[in-house]
């Protein structure tokens, strides 16, 4: 290893140093990152690495392989700088979490951080030393694929969830074995892509971007986040990979950010595609320009920046800005003091921590959307035969989700596995699988699935989307529930028995046309691994559902985008003030249809709300309080009520803070999540819960681009969903 490693002190010093021995060819090599080919080193890239032109790979999970490129790296190249290796952990490794929308739905930040840190600990087994994610892009279009991977609609649950999970991968140092650097992505805004499109343009007004999209990086730099990724969408007609505004005021000159910044997969060649450039010199310009320091998956930097730096284009300091942020990352990372991986020293993958992770996960964040009749839990002692029926209800590599590249399927333990071992040999379990995926338009089996209902006690309908329908470049413009699902629900029906959905899905589906054939639902996102035992134990009352929903679900497709931290507008609907199509007169004046930001063909409000999610236990709020209703600015007030357990089974609860600023030289959301907290509740018990508000939290981007509280009057509730009317008020004043 290089001599000057070993005196200078601080992360800076030892960076400077080394970046002094450069040369321009070994700098740009730091900037570069090349897809690695599985199983083996190619010689491709074991040239690059040599000669200090290649600093990162991707997608090598060899730890043979990993440590031969390593060894190449710190014995044959001149300055011996050991590589990234980097990899998408979106929600495990082998050991598959829910996909992170479903952990949203936990709100439980110390289970999103342990689901994160058994994702490190398995991938570093392999070499890995750094994950794209989390992936924290504002999700409010269902029809978008990548809600999947997202933490869904809301600023604030978004944010505590992505520290969560940047805590859970990089651990408290990045240096300690199992630790890997984590990714904030997709920077900025991409979760706004027209009609949901992957890839699509976006248009978001500053004080949106700064007010929703930018927050949750913003949060997830303060908790030490390593490297940044670029959005692959142009923003306000300016690629996200090309974007000074967003790559150098705010995230460095605002935020002082001094990891690293990696582009997309090829998105710096991409810019010529959008019609920024004309080819791929001019592509890597803009991107180095903009604050790109690292190109993923092309070859822009390696072949153009030499030359831009010889043109005088690109300076050198702003070369060098971009590998010490490289540098930096990799020190930090302690790659230079231990570059090789001992899978030995690492825990076992698929330990009995990581299931029981997985499992509480899943547990945690399947929603009860309704149970009519407190249909569930189902009680094995009362029932003789239950039928499982569904295209999902046995079906391991699906029960995963999207991005499980190392996800092991044979550790899947499926519902209806789950669902035998739990009810042993006094329930009857009939199963017919119905349709062969969850797309077939074929129903010959419908009669049988029908029959077995028929002769059982109860049906369980294991419906959703396969996980190929959702995650990247998966768009779906339908979101009902694909192929003859709704169909298979409406012969089920006819058996005449009590039916639980257990769905199964991507993101959000619209339920309109089956939510009133079944008697219960059980939103399982896709769950994972440990999906199967999670939601047999939900099903048969071992444990009570308390997922909330981390997304707005909507009636129909057309209300999309409706998420719940919506703007008033100067006529906002009420159930005074709307029409519905069914019922108007066609001679009606235009006036008397109901001046109302409203469909005519829909309910203005969602078919289930951000937050919704019930229990068997019976949850009460009561006595909501201000510690004050006159707050000075920089105070902080305290908001809290009374939540009882009315019913006879002990279980969590996530109670919501949500608040309202009346009056803003901007328009501000109707309610706005400021807390939430899982609180476990015995029957009978009372318990106090209190949220400690600062005028900080309080604070948006106005109109001038500042951040700002602004005295006035504001609102106040708490409760079980975004939809509770327990309300206080109080009023900020100003300090002087
Ligand atoms: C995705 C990123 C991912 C990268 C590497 C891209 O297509 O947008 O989220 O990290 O591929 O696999």
């Amino acid at each position: 290893m290089a001599d000057q490693m070993s005196n200078p002190t601080t992360i800076e010093e030892r960076a400077k140093a080394l970046l002094q021995e450069m040369t321009l060819t070994e700098k740009i090599g730091q900037m570069c990152q090349l897809n690695a080919s599985e199983g083996y080193a190619p010689d491709y890239l074991a040239g690059d690495i040599q000669s200090g032109r290649l600093g990162s790979v991707l997608n090598v999970v060899e730890v043979n392989v990993v440590n031969e490129l390593q060894r190449i790296a710190v014995d044959e190249s001149r300055l011996g700088i050991p590589l990234l290796v980097g990899r998408d952990v979106i929600h495990g490794f082998k050991t598959i979490m829910p996909i992170p929308l479903g952990q949203a739905a936990s709100g439980n930040p110390d289970s999103v951080r342990e689901g994160a840190r058994v994702g490190a600990l398995e991938a570093a087994t392999t070499g890995v030393n750094w994950t794209f994610a989390p992936m924290i892009d504002i999700s409010r279009d269902a029809r978008w694929g990548r809600i999947a991977e997202s933490l869904g609609e809301c600023v604030l649950l978004t944010s505590e969830l992505a520290v969560a999970m940047v805590e859970g991968f990089q651990s408290d140092d990045l240096s300690e074995p199992g630790a890997i650097a984590a990714c904030a992505k997709h920077f900025a805004g991409y979760g706004a892509v027209e009609s949901g499109r992957d890839y699509a343009t976006t248009n978001i007004p500053e004080t949106k971007l700064r007010n929703v999209y930018l927050r949750p990086f913003h949060a997830a730099i303060n908790a030490g986040v390593s490297t940044l990724m670029t959005s692959f969408s142009d923003l306000n007609g300016v690629p996200a990979t090309g974007n000074e505004f967003l790559l150098r005021q705010v995230l460095r000159d605002e935020w002082e950010f001094d990891g690293f910044v990696v582009s997309d997969w090829d998105s710096i060649r991409q810019l010529q595609v959008h019609g920024l450039t004309e080819n791929d010199k001019e592509s890597a310009f803009e991107a180095v320009t903009a604050g790109v320091d690292m190109e993923m998956a092309g070859d822009a930097y390696s072949s153009h920046l030499a030359e831009l730096v010889e043109e005088g284009r690109v300076s050198i300091s702003g070369i060098d800005t971009a590998v010490m942020n490289v540098l930096r990352t990799k020190i930090r990372l302690g790659l230079f003091e231990k570059p090789f991986t001992d899978p030995d020293e690492l825990p076992p993958i698929a330990n009995g921590w990581a299931m029981e992770t997985a499992k509480l996960a899943a547990l945690q964040s399947v929603v009860m959307l309704k149970n009519n009749h407190a249909v569930l839990p189902l009680s094995a002692d009362k029932l003789d035969s239950v039928a499982v029926i569904g295209p999902l209800a046995d079906a391991p590599y699906q029960q995963l989700g999207t991005w499980i590249f190392d996800g092991d399927v044979d550790l899947s333990v499926t519902p209806m596995h789950a669902i035998h071992s739990l009810v042993g040999s006094d329930v009857d379990v009939r199963y017919v699988r119905a349709m062969e995926n969850s797309r077939s338009k074929v129903s010959a089996a419908f009669d049988d699935a029908l029959e077995i209902a028929r002769d059982s006690d109860v049906t369980i309908l294991f419906l959703g989307e396969e996980s190929i329908l959702s995650g990247e470049a998966h768009s779906r413009a339908d979101i009902n529930l694909p192929g003859d699902q709704a169909e298979l629900v409406r012969r089920i029906r006819e058996a005449g028995k009590p039916v639980v959905a257990v769905i199964q899905a991507g993101r959000p589906l619209t339920l309109t046309n089956i939510v009133d054939q079944v008697d219960a639902i059980l939103y399982a996102w896709h769950p994972g691994t440990m999906g199967g035992p999670a939601i047999a134990e939900l099903l048969f009352g071992i444990e009570s559902p308390s997922g909330k929903l981390p997304a707005t679900f909507p009636r129909m497709v057309g209300q999309i985008p409706i998420y719940y931290s919506q703007k008033n507008s100067g006529k906002p609907p009420s159930w005074d003030n709307v029409a519905h199509i069914d019922n108007i007169d066609s001679r009606a004046p235009q006036t008397s249809l109901g001046m109302a930001a409203f469909h005519l063909d829909t309910c203005f409000t969602p078919l289930f709300a951000f937050g919704h999610g019930l229990s068997y236990a019976a949850f009460d709020y009561q006595h909501i309080r201000a510690s004050s209703h006159q707050i000075r600015l920089g105070n902080t007030v305290t908001i809290s009520a009374e939540l009882t357990n009315n019913g006879n089974v002990a279980a969590d609860e996530v109670v919501q803070l949500y608040v309202r600023d009346l009056v803003a030289n901007v328009t501000r959301p109707v309610k706005e999540l400021k807390g939430f907290r899982r609180v476990h509740v015995e029957p009978g018990e009372t318990v106090m819960v209190e949220f400690q508000l600062h005028t900080d939290d309080l604070s948006f981007y106005g109109r001038n681009m500042q951040r700002v509280t602004e005295p006035g009057e504001f609102h106040a509730w708490i409760g079980g969903s975004s939809e509770t009317q327990l309300k206080t008020e109080f009023r900020i004043v100003d300090s002087t």
